[in-house]
């Protein structure tokens, strides 16, 4: 018999859920030894009212706290260096991210540089950063305000790097290890009432996608398997609710924990699509999930020779009634379904009205190719076919 390779899994990090947890922020802190947290945020949070609702619990418990909020979309190693100056500046001893994908991978990223020698470069997976990243770390809190990144549970931080490794300027590296987990997710969907319907949907694309190229991920890791179908199958409930009655706090819970199953599920693997979609938040400025949402039916077509009855699997989980359909119906029923939901939220129709360049498409699919997600894609990838993929979803 052939030996079998080693292989890791990790479970998620201790995640509590439920409206109104934020406020026991205070208790946490204490609990993880925390006397000076720095809260990464952006402004959106802040100026959204949802900065006080994590601050006044740490009021409460007589907790000093530094706010960093100046993330920007898509941020870059140089928000993790003014983030990290201000954290030793200030003294602190525990992070806590409060906002979307790009605040808690940053929080994520400033956190291993308080304990791990600078340059941020040594740490990217793509030059063996893996193996140098310790588990002496602080304890990091991370409460998304967003459904859909699920940074709070993943191992992966993505950062914008800009020091020129690329074909031409910068790109998205991604930093991961199962060290670069929360200590705690905090999934409050009280926090996401507020979204509005377009970043709902955005984002919630994001989770869906997750949970459909971790699903057809050619990696094998059987717990994540099942944890993505489910991750689907709540997504799939929900995500029209959320987008359309942004109150509904059940939706939006719902939104909270299905979005964090999906990228737990992603230690299987990503594909094509996330490696197609890193290229357009860096060259064309495309938020993440609508990328995602423009690319993901282009590319499950090109992978339906390898994939079918994954697909067919996710058409049910996302509630088409596939009982009379053959496998390859059901697929495409799949497909289907997740244009209908694009409709639906009215996301652009091509890549070229979202803003990015034809003429640009031969640099951002080599670029494509540097990505790491394709590598588990069910289909393998060549450059022809990234630009083809571009092309399809022009
Ligand atoms: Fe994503």
């Amino acid at each position: 018999m052939a030996q079998q390779p080693i292989v890791n899994y990790s479970l998620p990090p201790w995640i509590q859920f439920g409206a109104g947890a934020i406020k026991n922020l205070g208790k946490h802190v204490r609990s993880f030894g925390g006397k000076k947290p720095l809260i990464v945020t952006d402004e959106g949070v802040t100026n959204a009212g949802i900065l006080s609702k994590a601050v006044e619990p740490l009021k409460h418990a007589q907790i000093d706290c530094a706010v960093f909020d100046a993330i920007q979309p898509n941020p870059t190693d140089l928000s993790v260096l003014e983030g990290l100056a201000f954290h030793q500046a200030e003294g602190c001893d525990i992070v806590i991210a409060i906002g979307g994908g790009s605040v808690m991978d940053i929080a994520k990223a400033i956190r291993i540089l308080t304990t791990h020698e600078p340059p941020l470069e040594n740490y990217y997976l793509d030059v063996g950063g893996m193996d140098r990243v310790t588990s002496n770390l602080p304890a990091l809190i991370c409460a998304p305000t967003t459904a859909g990144t699920g940074s709070e549970v993943s191992q992966a931080s993505i950062i914008t790097d800009t020091s020129g490794h690329t074909t031409e300027g910068h790109r998205k590296r991604i930093i991961k290890t199962p060290y670069n987990v929360a200590s705690l997710a905090l999934l409050d969907p009280e926090l996401t009432v507020g979204m509005p319907p377009g970043l709902t949907a955005a984002t919630g694309m994001d989770a869906l996608t997750h949970g459909v190229e971790a699903y057809v991920a050619t990696r094998y890791h059987p717990i994540t398997e099942g944890v993505a179908l489910q991750a689907l199958k709540i997504i799939g409930k929900s995500i029209r609710q959320a987008y359309h009655h942004g109150n509904d706090i059940e939706a939006r819970g719902e939104m909270l924990i299905g979005s964090a199953m999906a990228a737990f599920s992603f230690q299987r693997g990503l594909g094509a699509v996330h490696s197609l979609a890193h290229q357009l938040s860096t060259e064309a400025n495309i938020p993440h999930g609508i990328a995602n949402a423009i690319l993901l039916p282009e590319v499950m077509i090109f992978n339906l020779s390898h994939a079918a009855k994954g697909y067919a699997d996710i058409a049910a989980a996302l509630g088409v009634d596939t009982s009379a359909m053959s496998t390859a119906d059901a697929a495409d029923a799949a497909i289907a379904e997740i244009r209908s939901l694009n409709e639906e939220f009215s996301m652009p129709k091509g890549l070229g009205i979202a803003g990015l360049k034809w003429e640009r498409i031969p640099k951002i699919a080599k670029d494509a190719m540097l990505d790491h997600c394709y590598k588990f894609n069910p289909r393998p990838c060549t450059e022809t076919d990234m630009r083809d993929l571009f092309e399809a979803a022009f």
